[in-house]
């Protein structure tokens, strides 16, 4: 039982197969972004494009550089506490705000900044 939740959690975590993301995708990650009741990015980091960002957070840009590993970039929106537990960043996959899929999104749209 224990062992099949670990491996659920696994698969969850895994970012599916990204050979390049569609224009979809990346409309799909700009809502998310600035959206309030979804991933409200725009509320504490600044990136190119976004309207009256807040500067809680660092701005994002420059991601491919920044944040290489797509694992790592997926596993800090999923649950930046697991990193820093006195974050301010919600913990987006961890208590579902969004899903993996929205969170792949959000991606998809950050490393086009
Ligand atoms: C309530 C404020 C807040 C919101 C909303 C927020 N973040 Fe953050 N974020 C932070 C803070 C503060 C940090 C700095 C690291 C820490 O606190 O551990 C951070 C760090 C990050 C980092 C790491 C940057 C680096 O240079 O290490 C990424 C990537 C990131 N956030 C992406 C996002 C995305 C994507 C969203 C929207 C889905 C988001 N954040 C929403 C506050 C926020």
């Amino acid at each position: 039982m224990k062992a099949r939740a670990v491996i659920a959690g696994l698969f969850l975590l895994a970012p599916p197969l990204a050979l390049g993301a569609t224009p979809q995708d990346i409309a799909a990650g700009k809502k998310i972004a600035e959206t309030t009741a979804l991933g409200n990015c725009d509320a504490c980091h600044v990136f190119r494009g976004a309207v009256q960002a807040g500067n809680v957070g660092p701005e994002l840009k420059n991601m491919k550089v920044l944040m290489p590993s797509r694992k790592q970039f997926f596993a800090i929106v999923y649950d930046e506490e697991a990193r820093n537990p006195s974050t301010l960043m919600p913990p987006f996959g961890k208590n579902r705000i969004l899903t993996p899929k929205q969170i792949n999104e959000v991606i998809d749209f950050l490393y086009t900044k």
